[in-house]
């Protein structure tokens, strides 16, 4: 574990510079605001080891497919969100040197992000080649308040002596990104310009067609005291800045504020858009710099007011969810719904900023209970709009009559992914979508979600699980070959439980909607049957024939679901077993290696006992978690926070407190070892699960709201919010007692271990644990 950064309850800090971790710290300072983000790369010029990162939501690139050899089915490209111009670009000089941390001796540093106020703040010290001493102070944010808006101060004093310093704000758009496939370059140049004042610089993808203007302007101070600058004006290739210079006094503080207005072809018209950027610039410099900070950090105190985690007793682990419910919100706000949540969210290249199924089965649910209904409406709502395409990949790989595959990662609903083991097998994503579905349900009692939208999906979803099922002679049973399940440290399996699990859960479950779905909206229902020429008779009776009749591999010896069948067969070790030096093993073995062994990337057998937990006991679900857990390397970010649900589920609240720290300090404390790439923003929901479904129980039963709380022996108390059928509840937990405020207009019915009451909109109501 690596504690680099301070313990502190609203603030990560790193004191001192460690280049080594620069790429690291750089995604762990990552600004975002739900639109666009900002990798906490420097101002000024750095040579050092960096990954330049600044990404705008929904901008992407078809980066051409690249593999030794291609398989018919694979997608010819991968949708990639693509690095973007550097808009926070400020070159230093001081007499003539560059300043560069890289180049010169660094006297103090100190990195912080502000969790409450969204910003991101350095201050720093260091003696330039010539000898002169420089400090300098900046802060920065992208705007929570207008999502097209980003503010920089940058302030420089010499405390020992006069030089000459000048400064250069630009907007640079001779960007890559390192993960191109071919080297390509994404962006061409379709409009610049530079005047007093003003840059500008209108870039539009190549292929894709997307078009962003950059504007940005600047205002100079000396103390508290505007100078007026006539600057030298850059304009060149993608590149457009503006340079001045002051003969600068000992002692005395210079300040540049640097505004930009970042405006997508996606919300603006192309025609104007460059204009309407520049107006917007103008506007947010007239307003200043400490007004547009005011406007930010109260739309984040709503945020926090509505969705805060405390924490009483534990610094660590309260640092670790604010963090995580942090990130979360700079990734994805919930207004636009043709915007999605990458596993990496704006703080990194990997995973191209793309959905994948970790959408459905952890984000959903954070918002889900943290936010306005049409948050987790506007996320179904983007499989929906992805439904023609996700029938279209199914008809590509030989389905038919309807049936949907969903893509394994992708941005505008076409398939994106080309490990043949991964876009052809790793077909349990499907059935995280029809539990989104489920969930929104239960929790907001919508039902026109489902008349309207959901139950399409969930046709074609198990249109496909009854084309992708054959019946097996020996067996006598319905089975699911060739698959990936959640643990992707094997391939090609047979009877993946939790595939067969969530495939059977499927049909099941839309059997039951199309009989709600029947008798509440008869004439919807009828049209949707037209419309995608549903037989239900046939059909039906075709899925009850699975859903009785469908394999679940099981071991009677041991009494547990098996995660496929033959896994019994490999060699049985615990991952206590493996070398610490050899962790994790996705950096250390070699993949045949790593396939042949037995030990599980993430929640497997696990994730399916989280889903379906109230079919089974107690007994039953802790044979399976002492089984699995030791088995278990977590080397997916998604997995500790399930195996922490279902710790506390059985009652394990040490084992629960420990993966509850694994997973909400995982980035901070690097426990993979590759935040360099980014941060685990899908996983981080999970945190959050971990405390609400997990360490306070709380669970949606037929449309009921149930909390079985426990708390770590180290906290004194916790409390959140979450939100029920149109209801906010504040739930803070103690030693001895839970207390349930409803902040709602309406009564609330909630049972707490046990225990049934009804609160009244505005009162508080307490229970003995
Ligand atoms: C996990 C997948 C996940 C992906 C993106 C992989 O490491 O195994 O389950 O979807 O990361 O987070």
């Amino acid at each position: 574990m690596d504690r680099s950064y301070k313990i502190d309850e609203w603030k990560i800090i790193e004191e001192g510079f460690n280049p080594e971790k620069n790429r690291a710290s750089e995604s762990v300072f990552s600004i975002g605001n739900g639109h666009m983000g900002q990798r906490a790369n420097f101002e000024e010029r750095y040579s050092g080891n960096s990954l330049r990162g600044s990404y705008i939501a929904g901008i992407y690139y078809p980066d051409k497919t690249r593999v030794g050899w291609w398989k018919n089915g694979y997608p010819e490209y991968f949708a990639k969100v693509l690095n973007s111009p550097n808009w926070i670009g400020i070159d230093v000089s001081i007499d003539d040197e560059q300043l560069d941390l890289a180049r010169c001796e660094i006297l103090s540093f100190r990195r912080e992000l502000n969790m409450k106020e969204g910003t991101l703040s350095r201050v720093f010290s260091v003696k330039m080649k010539n000898g002169i001493t420089v400090e300098v102070n900046t802060t920065r944010f992208v705007s929570l308040d207008d999502h097209e808006l980003g503010a920089i101060k940058y302030s420089v004093k010499l405390p020992d002596q006069g030089a000459r310093l000048s400064f250069t704000p630009f907007i640079d758009g001779n960007v890559v990104n390192e993960d191109a496939n071919f080297g390509e370059i994404f962006w061409n140049e379709s409009n610049r310009s530079t005047d007093n004042g003003n840059a500008l610089l209108v870039t539009t993808t190549r292929k894709t067609n997307f078009t962003v203007a950059f504007a940005s302007n600047y205002a100079f101070y000396r103390n508290k005291k505007e100078i007026i600058t006539e600057p030298v004006l850059h304009s060149r290739e993608k590149y457009a800045g503006h340079s001045f210079e002051i003969e600068a006094r000992a002692g005395v503080q210079y300040t540049v504020y640097k505004y930009a207005a970042i405006l997508s072809s996606e919300n603006n018209p192309v025609n104007k858009i460059g204009h309407l950027a520049t107006i917007k610039v103008q506007e947010a410099s007239s307003k200043g710099f400490d007004e547009l900070l005011d406007a930010h950090r109260d739309a984040w105190q709503k945020k926090w007011d509505e969705s805060d985690i405390v924490i009483k007793g534990d610094p660590a682990a309260q640092q670790g969810i604010r963090f995580n419910i942090f990130q979360l919100y700079q990734t994805y706000t919930g207004d636009d719904k043709r915007l999605n949540i990458g596993p990496k969210g704006f703080t990194g290249e990997k995973y191209g900023g793309s959905t994948y199924w970790d959408t459905e089965a952890f984000a959903f649910p954070f918002y889900l209970m943290t936010s306005d209904l049409h948050v987790a409406r506007n996320l179904l709502l983007y499989r929906y709009r992805h439904l023609g395409k996700a029938i279209e990949n199914a008809e590509k790989l030989g389905f038919n009559n309807g049936a949907a595959l969903y893509p394994m990662v992708t941005i505008n609903g076409e398939e994106c992914h080309n490990e043949w083991e991964i876009t052809f097998e790793e077909i349990h994503r499907n059935g995280a979508i029809a539990y989104a579905i489920y969930n929104y349900i239960e929790h907001t009692g919508d039902s026109s979600y489902l008349e309207d939208y959901g139950l399409e999906v969930l046709i074609a979803l198990s249109r496909f699980w009854r084309q992708r099922v054959n019946f097996s002679e020996p067996k006598l049973r319905y089975v699911i070959l060739g698959v990936t399940g959640p643990n992707e440290y094997e391939n090609n399996v047979n009877n993946n439980w939790y595939t067969n699990k969530i495939a059977w859960w499927t049909m099941q479950y839309t059997t039951e909607c199309i009989g709600a779905v029947k008798s509440a909206a008869p004439a919807k229902y009828k049209d949707l049957v037209e419309r995608i020429e549903f037989d239900e008779k046939i059909e039906i009776a075709e899925w009850k024939e699975i859903i009785n009749n469908l394999y679940f591999p099981y071991d009677e010896d041991r009494d547990i679901f098996l995660q496929q069948e033959g896994y019994l067969d490999k060699l049985q070790q615990t991952v206590d077993n493996i070398k610490p030096e050899e962790r994790p093993i996705n950096q250390h073995w070699s993949w045949d290696r790593i396939l042949r062994s037995c030990f599980i990337k993430q929640a497997d057998v696990l994730q399916g006992l989280y889903f379906f937990g109230e079919e089974y006991d107690t007994e039953t679900i802790k044979r399976n978690f002492d089984f699995y857990e030791p088995r278990t390397v977590h080397e997916s970010s998604l997995s500790p926070s399930i195996y922490s649900i279902m710790a506390s589920r059985t009652g394990r609240i040490d084992k629960a407190y420990e993966l509850y720290l694994r997973t909400a300090r995982l980035d901070i404390d690097d426990i993979n070892k590759e935040v360099k790439e980014g941060l685990h923003i899908t996983s981080m929901a999970g945190t959050w699960l971990s405390i609400v479904e997990g360490f306070a129980g709380l669970k949606v039963k037929h449309q009921k709201l149930y909390i079985n709380p426990l708390i770590p022996e180290a906290w004194e108390m916790y409390s959140f919010m979450i939100r029920f059928r149109n209801n906010l509840l504040k739930i803070s937990i103690n030693k001895t007692k839970a207390e349930v405020e409803n902040l709602s207009g309406k009564r609330v019915c909630i049972n707490v271990g046990g225990e049934e009451k009804k609160i009244s909109a505005g009162n508080t109501e307490f229970f003995k644990i």
